[in-house]
């Protein structure tokens, strides 16, 4: 059997990330053109990678219809100016969409099948939104499979605050307050910036560029917070404000062998150590990344004292709480969403699997002390994923000197 080969994350850029709905910078520009404009940029972004030497090309998205059907992978690769003979297809894990983008095409890297491939995902939620057309099977609650909360995510967060009273709306609150002012402080010192492609947009205005992240809310503070109503339960736990918010926007990857970097000179950002997925209780899906970084670290071999930098999605705040309350990390841990995360940087479902990374690469090169990340992330329907990285520039002296 052939050894295995080493898979590395290269490069990854995203567009920034939009309001969904009409008010939102995105609601006249298509779901494909968003990730089109995404993997020109990065393409853009790497001359040295021959567009006909990239083997595969996938594009998750959760609703594969209208301007996200047909097959994503290969529209939006032939609208990006890839040869023709570059093929691609669409993949769906809900929320973990990009990130089974990567760890497919990864896999593949791995087999030998594939040197290069373009991995990555959108999400339009303004355009479409969530579950809109999904017909699950009554089965699922004629016959007990689910509970009807576990098809509402925010009342799946709500019965993780049940679940767990020492979890309190405060402690959710304050670590949304967190995000919003790390997220805030991350572009003011130019963190996110260099990683977003810029989306020309058109509304009743005329023409304009779409440069900056649109959700992000820098005085959120906790009174306000205080007063938000909780939508999904009266007197509940989880608001607007400690929620992710509606999101339109894509990423998109480049993935590599190791052949495939010596051969074009490319500079790795990341290595693959290991990856898995993992169910639990529909119900309480935001616990989904709990087992799967368990299944991660054991089959690389590793304990979570071994991680220095998480990047963890905050689909509700409540979620990575009881991810941290589980491995005994603290709240505000500096090692956890160093630039804050989804709440307030938004969470285009699909899409987000590659902004955690693109954001732990961007980490890895400013923390040669750290030998390894985790990038870690809930799904809908009780599932989680994580996948463990190395960091190419690590120096042990710089980690003695830590
Ligand atoms: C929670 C949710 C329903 C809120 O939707 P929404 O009501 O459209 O959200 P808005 O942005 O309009 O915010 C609602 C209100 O809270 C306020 N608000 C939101 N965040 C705030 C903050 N950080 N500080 C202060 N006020 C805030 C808004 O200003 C708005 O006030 P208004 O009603 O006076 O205008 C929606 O964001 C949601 O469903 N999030 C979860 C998405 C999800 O499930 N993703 C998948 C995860 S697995």
């Amino acid at each position: 059997m052939a050894e295995r080969t080493e898979v590395v994350f290269v490069d990854g850029v995203r567009t920034p990330f939009g309001r969904a709905g009409e008010k939102g910078q995105y609601w006249n520009t298509r779901a494909d053109d968003l990730v089109v404009k995404a993997i020109i940029g990065l393409l853009e972004r790497n001359p040295n990678v021959p567009k006909d030497r990239i083997d595969d090309v996938a594009i998750a998205a959760t609703t594969q219809q209208g301007d996200q059907g047909l097959t994503l992978g290969r529209t939006a690769a032939l609208l990006a100016g890839l040869p023709k003979s570059v093929p691609g297809f669409a993949i769906d894990r809900m929320c973990a969409g990009a990130m089974t983008s990567v760890t497919t095409l990864g896999s593949g890297i791995a087999f030998g099948a594939y040197d290069l491939a373009i991995a990555g995902g959108v999400e339009h939620m303004g355009r479409h939104p969530m579950g809109f057309g999904a017909d699950p099977n009554p089965r699922f609650l004629t016959e007990r499979l689910v509970g009807e909360d576990a098809l509402n995510m925010g009342s799946t967060a709500e019965r993780i605050h049940d679940r767990f009273p020492a979890l309190t709306k405060e402690r959710s609150d304050r670590f949304a307050m967190r995000s919003q002012q790390k997220t805030a402080a991350a572009y003011e010192n130019g963190k996110l910036q260099p990683d977003l492609v810029p989306v020309a947009i058109r509304s009743e205005s005329g023409w304009g560029l779409a440069t900056r992240d649109e959700g992000m809310r820098p005085e959120t503070n906790m009174e306000s917070l205080a007063t938000l109503r909780t939508p999904f339960r009266p007197h509940g736990r989880v608001s607007a404000g400690n929620s992710s918010p509606l999101t339109d926007g894509a990423t998109a990857s480049l993935l590599a062998s190791a052949d495939a970097v010596k051969e074009f000179g490319l500079t790795p950002k990341m290595r693959m150590v290991s990856f898995a997925f993992a169910g639990v209780e529909p119900e309480i899906m935001g616990l989904g990344p709990v087992p799967s970084t368990e299944k991660a670290l054991r089959k690389a071999g590793l304990s979570i004292d071994d991680i220095g930098l998480f990047e963890l999605n905050e689909a509700f705040a409540i979620q990575v709480l009881s991810f941290l309350d589980h491995f005994g990390i603290d709240d505000d841990d500096p090692r956890v969403n160093k630039w804050g995360g989804a709440i307030a940087i938004g969470h285009p479902l699909a899409a987000s699997g590659v902004r955690l990374m693109i954001q732990l690469a961007r980490q890895f090169e400013e923390h040669p002390e750290v030998r390894y990340g985790v990038t870690a992330m809930c799904v809908g329907l009780g599932q989680g994923g994580t996948v463990i990285w190395e960091n190419p520039n690590f120096d042990k002296r710089a980690a003695r000197k830590a």
